[in-house]
């Protein structure tokens, strides 16, 4: 028997949760006799109304009826017998049909409410992404973020443009996990120029960022349980990526002459990996002295352990011209040199590379054609011809002259106005400036205030590994931060970064206003 009255297989737009807007009517009829199938409105069997009256009684046009039927006969959910019409198939396609209920909704509710058991490299990494945040916000001196007003957009966007107008297979189909060609020899060329790294096109593989850099350099190189050893303080955003392999991630303090090499032989056994910033450790900004340069690279030659230098942002010296990588004293080809243009140019370009000793090329090459390929081609295209064209030196060239006025600027006002609060810490160059905070100040109390009043962001460094140590060399640096989110965690620096024009002043708030008290 067909029931006269077919409205409520028709939904309405906003009814119909599984296509959204811009939804044809096709396809809407399709979902609205799908579900009623499903959830047993329809019985097996069942016989439809022929299209013609469907459509007029639901005041569509007839040929929307036949593509739906079309498509549920296709699918399974309908039978059409010749001469007599189309019927609910009696034997269903969709398992849940046996289960009762089947309404969409209910369906994926109680699929979003089950339990879900992550990995345990998922349940380390997620732990670790709680307490890393990157920083957006719009302020001046807000840590790890360029002055993105002075990149030249309307030329990146030029050259983009020409990336896709005559895209070469090498663009519309790449194959090679290194990355492109042009971008890799120019990347080579640079660092040959500017850092003294020892290398050849061959060896850079182009990545997302200097995270996926360690993830890949973690796949291939460490099993659970070994260890990796990071600086304390460090950057927060790679530890999650190490503890996901399974690594134990070891941090070792960081003093004015950069990481402790000799903390290096106190872990339980010798690192697999050590995770270093030799040119400028983040956030301190120390520098590693020759001497422990020389002693880490035996070190890791007596313990045959890898080295990976993350040079993310050593364009950036304003006393000198850029120090000379600890790759390129390297004889022994232990180094994994890292650089990311996340700082240089600008975080959202998703783009680094990786300068990997010989023996590891073919290892890394096949390990990444399984994870994600290569970035966009036509990014990667349009950044070697910045390059090739002279555009990525004189972008560093006139940042470096700006951003070394404003940390001038900084440093003065810091003296003129604060040296009281704040006893800037030597660093040569980047894109912060690291202070300690003298006497009784109390970071946390001061942090609102601060913030409030000045241009400066005192600001949680999400540093240290260890949550709730207190560093003991220099009591009264010892601090604690609040997160952006409001949580306590350890770390004893305030960081002033200069991404806005130096017409700033500071008129922070001087303990007694604050109401800090002493640790
Ligand atoms: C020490 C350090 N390494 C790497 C990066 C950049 O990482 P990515 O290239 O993944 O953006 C940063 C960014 O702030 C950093 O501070």
């Amino acid at each position: 028997m067909v029931r006269s009255d077919y409205s409520w297989i028709y939904p309405s737009q906003s009814d119909n949760k599984a296509d959204d807007v811009g939804t044809t009517a096709y396809r809407r009829l399709y979902h609205g006799i799908r579900s009623a199938i499903l959830d047993g409105r329809l019985h097996p069997g069942e016989r439809l109304p022929a299209s013609r009256d469907l459509a007029k009684s639901l005041g569509i046009s007839r040929n929307t009826v036949v593509t739906s039927f079309d498509l549920l006969t296709s699918e399974g959910y309908l039978e059409t017998r010749v001469g007599a019409g189309s019927f609910v198939a009696s034997t269903l396609p969709d398992r849940d049909m046996q289960t009762g209920d089947h309404s969409s909704c209910k369906k994926s509710q109680t699929a979003n409410d089950r339990p879900i058991r992550l990995s345990q490299s998922a349940t380390r990494m997620l732990t670790y992404q709680r307490r890393f945040a990157r920083f957006r916000v719009a302020r001046p001196f807000t840590p790890a973020t360029p002055d993105l007003d002075a990149f030249p957009f309307d030329l990146w966007a030029r050259l983009l443009r020409r990336s896709w107008r005559a895209p070469d297979i090498d663009l519309t189909i790449p194959d090679d996990p290194l990355g492109l060609p042009l971008l890799r020899s120019e990347i080579a060329k640079w660092l040959r120029q500017s850092r003294g790294v020892n290398c050849t096109a061959d060896q850079v593989m182009i990545v997302s960022g200097a995270q996926q850099a360690l993830d890949l350099a973690a796949r291939a190189l460490v099993d659970p349980g070994d260890i990796i050893a990071t600086e304390d303080p460090g950057y927060e955003g790679i530890r999650g990526v190490l503890a996901a392999s399974g690594a134990v991630v070891q941090p070792i303090t960081v003093d004015e002459d950069g990481l402790d090499i000799d903390g290096l032989a106190q872990t339980p056994s010798p690192a697999r990996i050590v995770v270093t910033t030799p040119s400028r450790n983040y956030p301190l900004g120390t520098t590693l002295s020759l001497a422990r340069r020389l002693a880490l690279l035996q070190w890791a030659q007596d313990n045959d352990a890898w080295i990976v230098e993350d040079d993310y942002d050593s364009e950036y010296r304003y006393d000198g011209p850029p120090l000379s990588s600890l790759q390129g004293l390297d004889t022994d080809n232990r180094v994994i040199y890292v650089g990311t243009f996340s700082r240089v140019l600008f975080p959202g370009i998703r783009l680094g590379y990786l300068v990997l000793p010989p023996a590891l090329v073919p290892a890394f090459r096949g390990i990444r054609g399984f994870a994600d390929g290569v970035p966009a081609p036509t990014t990667q295209a349009a950044l070697g011809t910045f390059f090739a064209e002279g555009h990525f030196g004189s972008h560093v060239r006139k940042m470096r002259l700006r951003y070394g006025e404003r940390r001038s600027h900084l440093k003065n006002l810091i003296t003129v106005d604060a040296s009281d609060i704040l006893s800037v810490m030597p660093s040569d160059g980047g894109l912060h400036l690291c202070a300690r905070l003298i006497g009784d100040q109390d970071d946390i109390k001061c942090r609102k205030p601060w913030s409030r009043r000045t241009l400066i962001v005192v600001h949680c460094l999400h540093i240290s590994t260890i949550p709730g140590q207190k560093v003991g060399r220099n009591p009264c640096a010892v601090l604690c931060l609040v997160s952006p989110d409001g949580k306590k965690m350890c770390f004893r620096k305030v960081s002033v970064n200069w991404s806005e024009p130096s017409d700033v002043s500071l008129d922070v708030p001087r303990a007694r206003e604050s109401g800090t008290t002493s640790l």
